[in-house]
């Protein structure tokens, strides 16, 4: 039988995702770099490997396929790509479609896509969340590409994707880029959404002495309620875990260190680049980078001092805060959506964007149905989350939680990075009249760069000048 779509790759991500279709029936022809893993791979398939069809040679795995074809890359991102589509470039006619599914800098997908129409072909830049468990049974998907792609790739993608009350969290964002550029926003609220949950560890740990099971306790409570989240769930998870070596809380025995692959990074260079700033991404990140210099921190500790005060925080206080800087954390997401949107002209739609954010990918929680439906009621064409009736009101109410605990925190010398820049963010979007008057009146003052007046068009000078 010819295969309605071929995966060339078969790590992680790659199998998880061949299985998956298979299990919906779909032929699949599979290939993989390293030969021998592809014989092996079918075979652990047992009942599936009726549809998997391992091809060595790409010409034969190219020849497998139903035209015009669809192929899957699941490989890592950057100069295997390029090599990739310059390889089989010359294997493939009008009208057939390439994906990547790895995370890749949109950039390049950008560029890839128009190389690829130089010859009749489609690329398809594809963000898929929801690491390995996702991938094999229900991921989130953000595609990027042309209608022809979406076409061929629809009925598939719709079949494996994860559900959100039926409704599958999978679509055709946008073209080009738009996908991979969801995804690495995606990523960007990720790794806000996970620092602030470090954080309010921290707070607990260190501030009020609780131990790793307590706080799993907490945080299985919040995810039963309006906090309800992978994130929030899994947290619960790993703090309830000992270490089968020690006996130590599990927590205990990892060392404060975070890797990072570079989609936080993007993300926050991105919104710089775009004329933003998602401040709490940006702590995020900087706080990744901080917890890697393990060895500076230790000598810092001896000379500075570590000392931190405790904390009396309850937890529904706790949870309040959260809320609002969730929201905040995602609002910055979306602005940096509605800023390339514009930027690229790509019509992103931000209630669709949150609904298939809704099952499937990292960063899913209960807020997010509350997210479209926000954005779905009004007309808030520059992603300003924060101006959503719906969402205005959580934080109003939850705002002062905020401030307590961040006040808290930083009066007792406990680092809260994220959450104080989403105070911060909040602080400042809502003055109409901030404090750049004075920004502008230094610029003017030491290089001539003028102002504008209240009400009045035009440059000015200051008096300074006379
Ligand atoms: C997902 C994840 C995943 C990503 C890492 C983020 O949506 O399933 O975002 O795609 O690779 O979780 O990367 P780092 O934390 O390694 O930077």
């Amino acid at each position: 039988a010819r295969a309605q779509i071929g995966i060339y790759g078969l790590g992680t991500m790659g199998s998880a995702l061949a299985l998956n279709m298979a299990e919906h029936g779909f032929d699949v022809a599979v290939t993989n770099r390293e030969r021998d893993w592809i014989a092996d791979f079918v075979k652990e398939a047992g009942p599936l490997a009726d549809k998997l069809h391992p091809e060595d040679q790409l010409e034969d795995f190219v020849a497998r396929l139903k035209t015009p074809r669809v192929i899957l890359f699941m490989i890592p991102s950057g100069a295997p790509m390029d090599a990739m589509i310059g390889t089989i470039t010359p294997l493939l006619e009008a009208g057939d479609t390439i994906i990547d599914g790895g995370n890749a800098d949109f950039h390049a997908t950008r560029r890839r896509a128009a190389k690829m129409a130089e010859h009749d072909l489609h690329f398809v830049g594809m963000g898929v969340s929801g690491g390995e468990k996702g991938a094999r049974h229900g991921p989130s998907m953000m595609v990027g590409g042309t209608d022809h792609s979406w076409q061929q790739l629809k009925p598939i993608l719709r079949a494996i994707a994860a559900r959100f009350e039926g409704d599958p969290c999978v679509d055709h964002l946008g073209p080009d880029g738009a996908g991979h550029f969801v995804k690495t926003v995606h990523n960007g609220i990720e790794y806000a959404d996970m620092q602030m949950i470090a954080e309010v560890y921290g707070i607990l740990r260190n501030g009020a002495s609780r131990s790793p099971a307590q706080i799993s306790d907490m945080f299985a409570r919040w995810d039963k309620g309006r906090l309800k989240s992978y994130l929030i769930e899994i947290t619960a998870k790993v703090l309830a875990h000992t270490d089968p070596d020690t006996g130590h809380p599990m927590v205990d025995v990892i060392k404060d260190a975070a890797g990072q692959k570079g989609t936080g990074r993007w993300t926050v260079v991105e919104a710089v680049r775009l004329g933003q700033s998602a401040n709490m991404i940006e702590a995020a990140v900087g706080a990744r980078s901080w917890s890697s210099e393990k060895t500076a921190r230790m000598a810092a500790e001896r000379i500075l001092g570590g000392a931190r005060g405790t904390l009396d925080l309850d937890d529904d206080t706790l949870a309040d805060a959260f809320l609002a800087a969730r929201i905040l954390g995602y609002a910055q997401g979306f602005r940096i959506l509605a800023a390339a949107s514009q930027e690229y002209d790509w019509s992103l739609d931000f209630a669709r964007i949150a609904e298939v954010w809704r099952a499937g990918c990292i960063i899913r929680s209960a807020l997010l149905d509350d997210i479209s439906d926000a954005f779905r009621g009004s007309d808030l064409a520059e992603g300003q989350l924060i101006l959503a009736p719906k969402m205005a009101q959580v934080l109003e109410t939850c705002i002062p939680a905020l401030r307590q605990v961040v006040a808290a925190a930083i009066a007792g010398g406990h680092a809260v990075p994220a959450l104080g820049a989403a105070l911060a963010f909040f602080d400042t979007m809502r003055q109409g009249y901030g404090t750049a008057n004075i920004i502008q009146a230094q610029r003017d003052f030491f290089g001539y760069h003028g102002f504008e007046r209240l009400g009045q068009e035009g440059k000015h000078h200051g008096p300074w000048w006379t």
